[in-house]
């Protein structure tokens, strides 16, 4: 009997030993699993943090130069562009980073900006680029016919009137836009808002002045340019500015646009909600109503009626003199030397 019970000891501490091997055995392994998953979650939030800094912006400097050599000449030493070089070559290295097949321009001039981006498509299959300007006179785009003819073959000239009135012709699926209009609220906040339902998912947007609000801001026209830096910062996406010291002297930026833009429209709307340095005429109002009543929802339909109803007004009683160039060209072409 006690041996019987020294064997069941015996045993039972076989057991006891075996049992505690294997509970060790088990605990060094989720130890082990432990320490792995750590430190897979370190590299994944490190992962996340270094890739944000880098795209939160990024600053743009790769760009393909070579080919914008070609033009820098004539746009250095003509009046055909009002850019830095710095810029130019911003507008430039975008286009040949995104190779756009569809590309829309609002605000032309004598065309230094359609130059550049005419001569960044030209090795570009099927590219082509639609540019609008609301003035209809002689000097918008005349820089193209003068000294780079031969790159007119991809381009479509809208001369006259504001974009809603073009964008049902130049239709759907485009690839990239650039804003380079007014600056002056509503100026490209609402020029924006005329080209969204019409960009590809994903679309790229470059906007021309948009630290107007700080490089502007001296003489009688004092902080009054606001409306590309606003459209700027509130759309949502990648953004890219150049390389080089400063925040707020680059004045050019791009962004690749989130996807499902139509989350944020209502920002977008309501971004017109400001105090008008202009009110277009109401012949373009009238373009404007009817072309956000197609393309938006009510809310938003409903947000720019108000802030049109506002500003009819609030203009009236407070007219900035400089862009009644907008407002009537013949009348007052002797105050305005830029738009
Ligand atoms: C600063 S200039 C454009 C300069 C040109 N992008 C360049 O870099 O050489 C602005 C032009 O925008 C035009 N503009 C103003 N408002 C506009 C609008 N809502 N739609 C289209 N063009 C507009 C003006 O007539 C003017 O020619």
């Amino acid at each position: 009997m006690y041996k019987n019970n020294n064997n069941i000891y015996e045993n039972s501490k076989i057991i006891s030993n075996n049992f505690y091997d294997k509970n060790h055995k088990h605990s060094l392994i989720f130890k082990l699993v432990l320490f792995l998953f750590l430190i897979a979650l370190i590299v994944y939030l490190k992962k996340i943090l270094f890739n944000n800094n880098k795209k939160q912006p990024f600053y743009f400097d790769q760009f393909e130069t070579n080919i914008y050599n070609g033009i820098k000449d004539v746009l250095e030493n003509s009046n055909c562009s009002n850019m830095w070089n710095s810029q130019r070559q911003f507008l430039n290295g975008v286009i040949r980073k995104f190779k756009p097949k569809k590309i829309v321009e609002l605000g032309v001039s004598f065309g230094g900006s359609s130059i550049i981006i005419l001569n960044a498509i030209k090795d570009i299959k099927y590219s082509h680029l639609y540019s609008i300007d609301v003035l209809n006179n002689e000097k918008v785009g005349s820089c193209v016919n003068k000294y780079f003819p031969q790159l007119k073959e991809k381009w479509t000239l809208f001369k006259g009137n504001i974009a809603a009135k073009y964008m049902e012709k130049i239709g759907g699926n485009i690839d990239l836009a650039f804003f380079d209009t007014t600056h002056h609220e509503p100026g490209e906040i609402l020029d924006f808002l005329l080209i969204l339902p019409f960009l590809k998912e994903e679309a790229v947007v470059v906007f021309h002045d948009i630290d107007h609000q700080i490089t502007y801001s001296r003489g009688p026209m004092k902080r009054s340019e606001w409306a590309s830096y606003i459209i700027f910062n509130i759309i949502r996406g990648e953004k890219f500015l150049p390389m080089g010291e400063g925040i707020f002297n680059k004045d050019i930026g791009a962004i690749k646009l989130e996807k499902n833009q139509k989350k944020f429209i209502h920002d977008y709307c309501r971004a017109l909600g400001g105090q008008w340095h202009y009110f277009p005429p109401e012949s373009h109002i009238e373009l404007i109503i009817n072309f956000v009543q197609k393309y938006y929802d009510r809310e938003c339909f409903d947000t720019i009626k108000e802030a049109i109803d506002f500003n009819r007004d609030f203009v009236k009683d407070n007219p900035i003199i400089r862009y009644r160039k907008y407002i009537n060209p013949k009348k007052s072409s002797e105050n305005s030397t830029k738009i």
